[in-house]
Order: structure tokens, then C-alpha cells, then sequence
């Protein structure tokens, strides 16, 4: 596990089609790099703005693998190799009903919207207010009007939209909130950063009918969640040490 060197706000200088040529390129890396691999993700970051989704002093960074600083307590957007690291495990596809705990930005709801199609539902819970106006901002302004956005403790789940095919928790928990394994279907998968003693381990399970199949993944480090399924410890100012993000 690693920490963040953010780097310093400045005014954004790029243009649409530097931002355009970065996304390309972006999405071309992951690919190389063998975590990227679902065409249907893959048309999801050629097609999301991700710029739009950054605050203005950090935009210049949208495609920099470095978590970036958002209005609240402790939220940031997370790297942008993030995406296709919770997203291929889950197999995020066509016609899912995909629930995300810690919307941020907005950004990670605007793929899943993509990848899920017109047939498929997105649910996006956010505990900050300031984040969560940030991300309805952002999401209105990059025409996503089709996403079911939630102020509130996403340890709780939406029992109103469940069941979900895919939860992803995009803040490290001790163990995955009950409540969102009971609003997971039989065969559903649910993804998270787990904390294993010092450790942060991105971790897969998958609800079956004889219990739940646990995969590791890899090392990675987030904010912690808070409310009821999350940590004790109190939300700090970004930046904290623990500057998130996987790794
Ligand atoms: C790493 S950021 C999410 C990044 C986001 N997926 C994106 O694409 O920008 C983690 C988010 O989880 C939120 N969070 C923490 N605890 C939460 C909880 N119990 N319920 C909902 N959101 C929570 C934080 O406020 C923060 O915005």
C-alpha cells in the first residue's frame, strides 16, 4: 500500500480535444496493461468526460493516475485505472441493476450508467451533502438524468430499488454492510475495499445459495466509509494521509 502526492490546483489550461486525445490514450494503457477487456467498459471511458466530473482547479489532472480532491469532508475521485479495476470483476454489463455506495464525483455512476444501457439501473448513494451536490451537478450538466442519486448512508443500501445484480463500495469497510448482501440477488456479485488489519484489500464476493464465495484481488487504498457499516474514525479534510484510490 502506497499513499498520494496530489498535485497543486491550477487553473485548467486544456482544450476539449486535449482532453479527447488524453481519454483515448487512457483507455488504450489500460488496455495494454490487461485491465481493461469488456468492450462495453471500454465504450463507457471513451465516452464519459471524466473532466467534467473534477473540479475546476484540479480538471488539467482529469486523466492523471492520481486520486483528485472534491467538495466535502473527505471525497475524491479515484484514479482513473480504478474503474475497470472494481467494474471487469464485477462483470458489469447490459441490463444490470448496479448499485454504488460513495457516488464522489459522479464520474463511476456515469460509466456504470453506460455499461448497464437503457435496460439496466444505476443507484448511486452519497453520504456528504457538499458531494452529493457536486455530483448531481455534474451529472445533470453531462446529461445523465437516468441515474437514481441518494443522499444518505449507503451501508444501508436502497432497499427501495433492490434486488442488485452489482454493488460496488467504493470506501473500505471492515466487511461488506449486511444489508447490501441482503439486497444482492443469487448470483449477484458485490466488490469493496476491505480492511484487513493494516491493509486494504479490494475484495469480490459472490452471493450464492449456499453462502457467500470471498475472492481477493489486490492491495488498494480509499477513504473509509463511514455511518453505520463504516470505521469510527471521524471524516478528516481532504488531503488526509490516507489519500485514496487503488493502488
Ligand atoms: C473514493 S470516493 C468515491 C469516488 C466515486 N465513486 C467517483 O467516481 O467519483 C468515496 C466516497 O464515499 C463516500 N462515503 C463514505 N462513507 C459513505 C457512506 N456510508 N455512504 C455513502 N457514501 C459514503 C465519501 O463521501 C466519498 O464521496
Amino acid at each position: 500500500m502506497r499513499g498520494w502526492i496530489v498535485p497543486p490546483p491550477k487553473a485548467p489550461t486544456k482544450t476539449a480535444t486535449d482532453y479527447a486525445r488524453e481519454r483515448e490514450r487512457k483507455v488504450r494503457g489500460l488496455e495494454s496493461r490487461g485491465l481493461l477487456k469488456s468492450p462495453r467498459i471500454k465504450a463507457a471511458l471513451l465516452k464519459v468526460p471524466r473532466e467534467e466530473f473534477i473540479p475546476r482547479d484540479y480538471r488539467d489532472y482529469a486523466y492523471c493516475e492520481v486520486p483528485l480532491p472534491l467538495p466535502g469532508a473527505a471525497a475524491t475521485i479515484s484514479c482513473p485505472h480504478s474503474y475497470p479495476l472494481f467494474y471487469e470483476p464485477l462483470g458489469l454489463d447490459r441490463g444490470h441493476r448496479f448499485l454504488e455506495v460513495g457516488t464522489g464525483s459522479g464520474y463511476g455512476a456515469a460509466v456504470a450508467r453506460e455499461v448497464v444501457g437503457d435496460e439496466g439501473l444505476v443507484v448511486s448513494i452519497e453520504l456528504d451533502a457538499l458531494t452529493y451536490d457536486f455530483a448531481k451537478r455534474n451529472l445533470q450538466r453531462a446529461g445523465y438524468s437516468n441515474i437514481l442519486l441518494v443522499l444518505g448512508d449507503g451501508g444501508l443500501g436502497y432497499p427501495a430499488a433492490a434486488p442488485y445484480d452489482r454493488i460496488a463500495i467504493t470506501a473500505a469497510c471492515p466487511r461488506i454492510p449486511a444489508p447490501l448482501i441482503e439486497q444482492l440477488t443469487t448470483g449477484g456479485r458485490a466488490i469493496a475495499p476491505l480492511l484487513e488489519d493494516d491493509r486494504q484489500v479490494l475484495t469480490l464476493i459472490t452471493k450464492q445459495p449456499e453462502g457467500v464465495r470471498r475472492e481477493t484481488i489486490c492491495d488498494v487504498l480509499y477513504v473509509a466509509l463511514r455511518g453505520e457499516y463504516g470505521t469510527e474514525a471521524p471524516a478528516t479534510a481532504f488531503p488526509p494521509d490516507d489519500a485514496m484510490a487503488a493502488d
